[in-house]
């Protein structure tokens, strides 16, 4: 009854709202999502989602049962699908050679062998995951050396949807881009994959390319935009002994066409699973190949961001007169970036740790992200509490911390919760995302990033 059966490896961030946004596109395809996690799997079929991310209820409830199903049978999935795309993880590897720094490709092979170990005809693989450049040429040569006489084709057709954002990212992305090898077999594949997408997004959009620049273009474009956020931050430092407003400077620069306005919101760093660990993989790559020059320049945007984060830690601790031992910060914000639960790379985890380092007490307030703080934090239990209340986040606290960008944090009554807290009372906005001259006016001393402080102590 179906045309063909898409399988997705791998229920995450990418596999759940991608496939969603698929299955809602071309119904008469059967879309599968399978993952070794049963939990997962379990939520993506209740009514509650494992993760959060504005308009993915709605996708997700319109197709499941119809065309979009989620199971853990991986193998019985593998064996009756056409096209698989693989969007398992792929994360830092913490171990043996380029611990620290390498892509830690042990799911992805085992993916790759399983779906050996359960096809008896040939296939198409999507590596969908972020994977180092010439990955597919292993994959290719894991799957081609069978004994079956069956052949597959690995494309790339990497993804660059935005958490918090992936649903408008998705159906309406800037570009999807599909490489594959220029074999007669290769390129058949390829127009399959651009059939799929040819369902909802312009022609002119989906750029096909050969697979290595495809897989190499992922990890270079979150390089490129995390070095632009990196950058952003290196001259909100120097705003910062000058007097000059980093506000006011980026938005003479983003005003030139030549370097565009976005991402040059500075702030406590980067976070998130991926710019990291993809900024050092390509870094690791480019030494592999002996570019030492190459790797130092991309790992220099990593430096500058956990040095943003060491100095937000530094500007808080020498701002309340050196100690905040004992004394209560109140921490809005966890998640790494608005608009989603996710705290993997969250800023808030390293700048609650060095705090607490310093024996302050926080308290944490995150509108979506309470569940990943306890075990981000564990080695602290004792030291803070998780809040279900912005206003009793604060009571009683010598500072507020914005370590995330929530619109909602803008709306809070802050004179209520100026008198609720110790005086002097402190802001520190990570985030410059708060009236700060209100603020002020409210009593609060109010440190910014980028920006020079609004201070009554003179
Ligand atoms: P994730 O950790 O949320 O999801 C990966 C899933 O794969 C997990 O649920 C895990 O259980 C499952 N898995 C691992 N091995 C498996 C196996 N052998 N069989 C079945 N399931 C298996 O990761 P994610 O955030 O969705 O990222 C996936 C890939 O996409 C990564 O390479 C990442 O770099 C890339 N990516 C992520 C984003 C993002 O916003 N998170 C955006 C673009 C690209
Ligand atoms: C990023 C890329 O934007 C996606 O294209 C890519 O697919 C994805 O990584 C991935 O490969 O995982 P994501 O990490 O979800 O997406 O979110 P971003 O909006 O890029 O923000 C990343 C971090 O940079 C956040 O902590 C955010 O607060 C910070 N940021 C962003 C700034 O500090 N300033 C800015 O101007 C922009």
């Amino acid at each position: 009854m179906f045309k063909k059966t898409i399988l997705c490896i791998g229920a995450g961030y990418v596999g759940g709202p991608t496939m969603a946004v698929i299955a809602k596109h071309c119904p008469e395809y059967k879309v599968v999502v399978v993952d070794i996690n049963p939990k997962r799997i379990a939520q993506w079929q209740s009514e509650n989602l494992p993760i959060y991310e504005p308009g993915l209820e709605e996708v997700v409830f319109t197709s499941r049962g119809r065309n979009l199903f989620f199971s853990t049978d991986v193998d019985a999935h593998i064996a009756s699908s056409d096209i698989i795309f693989v969007s398992v993880n792929t994360p830092t590897k913490t171990f043996g050679q380029g611990a620290g720094r390498a892509a830690d490709l042990q799911y992805w092979e085992k993916t790759a062998r399983q779906i050996l170990k359960n096809s008896s005809n040939g296939k198409i693989v999507v590596e969908k995951s972020t994977l180092p450049v010439r990955t597919a040429a292993a994959m290719e040569r894991i799957l081609n050396s069978n004994e079956k006489g069956i052949h597959f084709d690995v494309l790339s057709n990497p993804e660059f949807l935005a958490e918090g954002n992936a649903i408008q990212d998705l159906e309406n992305p800037d570009r999807i881009l599909i490489g594959a090898r220029h074999t007669d077999s290769a390129q058949k594949a390829l127009q399959q994959i651009v059939d799929i997408y040819a369902h909802w997004i312009p022609m002119e959009k989906i750029v096909t390319s050969n697979v290595w620049s495809s897989e190499l273009s992922k990890l270079v474009a979150n390089a490129f935009l995390a070095q632009r956020v990196s950058s952003i931050n290196t001259i909100s430092a120097l705003c910062e002994k000058t007097n000059a407003d980093i506000e006011e400077v980026s938005r003479a620069i983003g005003m030139d066409s030549r370097i565009g306005s976005k991402f040059l919101t500075a702030g406590v760093g980067f976070g998130g699973s991926c710019f990291k660990k993809d900024i050092l993989n390509l870094a690791y790559i480019a030494e592999c190949y002996g570019l030492t020059e190459v790797s130092k320049y991309w790992e220099q945007v990593v430096a500058i961001n956990s040095y943003q984060q060491q100095r937000f830690v530094r500007i808080v601790v020498s701002s309340m007169f050196n100690t905040v031992a004992d004394k209560k910060i109140a921490l809005f914000g966890f998640a790494f970036k608005a608009d989603t639960g996710d705290t993997r790379e969250s800023p808030a985890i390293d700048i609650a740790k060095a705090l607490m380092e310093e024996r302050a007490i926080l308290s944490i307030y995150d509108p979506k992200a309470s569940d990943g703080i306890s075990s981000d934090l564990q080695q602290f239990r004792g030291r803070f509490t998780v809040e279900e209340d912005p206003y009793k986040t604060a009571r009683g606290a010598h500072a507020i911390i914005i370590a995330t960008d929530w619109k909602q944090f803008k709306d809070y009554q802050y004179e209520k919760i100026f008198e609720e807290m110790e005086k002097p009372a402190f802001i520190f906005d990570g985030r410059n995302i708060l009236d700060h001259k209100k603020l002020y006016e409210i009593g609060f001393n109010v440190h910014r990033i980028g920006r020079p402080p609004l201070s009554h102590l003179g």
